[in-house]
């Protein structure tokens, strides 16, 4: 059994682990705004499927669902108030315990709905939800600390009463920050403000762990640049199909599963290109569409990663009805990140699912390649790999040198950071035609290594 079951688990709630195993499933009742001004990239109804599909990956059961068509959100309610009543009423009819809305509620709205829905009913939005879903999956420290930290500080302007208890609580639990918070309230002090600075404490306590685990993770990456292997990095949206691609890739074993986010931290693997030569390719968190912001915030260190590899594949689920406003919610996430301008593959994934093949995408110029592929049957993945090795070779430059025999070292470099394309030994050394990168091409033009 997972060792969480359910969503929204209570933050500041050290016995929630042991209440969870205990708790029967939860029912959701699912609610959208379509609202015309805002132009979303996907429909409310495709949006509600995909929500419903987060639902069910954090372990709750969806009985119901409502759209409210709108000019423009209710500054009080979020959807209108006969909205409100009317799905109140299927809660009650479908026996929900939880109101799950699609998008970011304020907390202004967050207040006023739970004060409507009563106790025994919880409302969260899509944020929440998706939080929760990457702390369930969080497998490294790191992942995991950056996953509270988002939860605080998503959390800290919704403080209701409902969290008064929280300075008289210990932290607890996997990655938690430990306690702190007993006698912090100071005489004449309001419970929400002690609570405040707790969440603060906290927050400041978490930035400075994930500072440390950081230095220590940035050590290693400086540690492989200096090796200087060429670095590719996979993105796509989530359920795209990455970690099946780097398992067909590298033959690894890395946990592939019909799920939203069911990889979160970056694994990085070795890859053999047809030449011989290997690369490092790194697999990277799924994309979706309004991803919470402090979650994109807290994760901005990982996805530096993306920023500093040579290339990019971005997988797409090409069967996927919304394939083209997945694509979409990836670049935009990648622009919102700042990566910078570097060769990309797009590579439309789930050929196998496609018995018509995949719709030709010519004529975007963002991608140097583009290439349908199976990551699950294999077919395709070999002309990838070649296209991998193509636009790798392209970003390099051609260079002939004599090596003489006491300078293996350059040898060994040249195959490490570059492509060797032809070698001719004679008594002396080594005549080399070779592809390198123009950083690697300059030092060895002025004698420099
Ligand atoms: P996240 O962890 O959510 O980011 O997902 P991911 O992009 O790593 O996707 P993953 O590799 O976990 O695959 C998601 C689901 O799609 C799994 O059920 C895979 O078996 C399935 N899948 C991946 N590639 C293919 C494919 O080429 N064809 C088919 N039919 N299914 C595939």
């Amino acid at each position: 059994m997972k060792r969480h079951e359910t969503p929204y688990h209570d933050l500041f709630d050290p016995d929630h682990d042991e209440r969870l195993t205990a708790l029967p499933t939860e029912r959701g009742f699912l609610v959208a705004a379509d609202v015309r001004s805002a132009r979303p990239l996907l429909r409310a109804q495709d949006s509600l499927d995909e929500l419903e599909l987060l639902a069910k990956t954090a372990g709750i059961q969806v009985v119901g669902r409502a759209v409210q068509n709108m000019q423009r959100v209710d500054p009080a309610t979020y959807i209108g108030s006969g909205k409100v009543r009317e799905v109140q009423e299927q809660v009650v009819q479908l026996a929900a315990d939880v109101v799950i809305f699609d998008d970011e509620l304020a907390p202004n709205h967050q207040r006023e709905l739970e004060k409507i829905f009563g106790e025994s009913v919880k409302v969260i939005d899509r944020s929440a939800l998706i939080l929760d879903i990457f702390a369930q999956h969080a497998r490294t420290r790191e992942g995991a600390l950056q996953v509270e930290l988002a939860q605080y500080e998503y959390r800290l302007p919704r403080l209701t009463r409902q969290w008064t208890h929280l300075a008289r609580q210990a932290g607890g639990g996997s990655g938690r920050s430990g306690n702190g918070g007993v006698g912090l309230r100071g005489p004449g002090e309001t419970q929400l403000e002690a609570d405040r600075r707790e969440i603060d404490r906290r927050i400041a306590k978490l930035k400075q762990e994930i500072e440390t685990v950081r230095a220590h993770r940035s050590r290693h990456r400086a540690q492989r640049s200096r090796q200087g292997m060429p670095t590719v990095a996979l993105v796509g949206y989530t359920n795209a199909g990455k970690s099946t691609l780097i398992n067909a890739l590298t033959g690894a074993k890395v946990y592939a599963a019909d799920q939203l986010f069911a990889t979160l931290d970056p694994t990085t693997r070795r890859l053999t290109l047809n030449g011989g030569k290997t690369v490092l390719i790194s697999d990277t968190v799924g994309f979706i569409q309004k991803l919470p912001t402090t979650l994109i915030a807290a994760f901005r260190a990982t996805l530096e990663e993306v920023s500093e590899a040579d290339m990019i594949i971005h997988v797409v689920d090409a069967a996927h009805p919304q394939a083209a406003a997945q694509i979409e919610t990836v670049e935009d996430t990648l622009a919102e990140i700042d990566v910078p301008r570097m060769p990309r593959i797009l590579a439309l994934n789930k050929l196998d699912k496609l018995p018509e093949g995949v719709p030709p995408l010519r004529g975007d110029s963002r991608y140097t390649a583009i290439v349908p592929i199976s990551a699950q049957t294999g077919e395709g993945v070999p002309l990838l790999v070649s296209e991998i090795e193509r636009v790798l070779r392209e970003a390099m430059l051609e260079i002939k040198m004599f090596i003489p025999h006491q300078r293996g070292d350059l040898l060994a470099l040249i195959r490490e950071q570059g492509m060797l394309d032809h070698e001719q030994p004679t008594l002396e050394g080594t005549h080399i035609r070779a592809h390198v990168p123009p950083r690697l091409a300059a030092l060895l033009a002025e004698d420099k290594v």
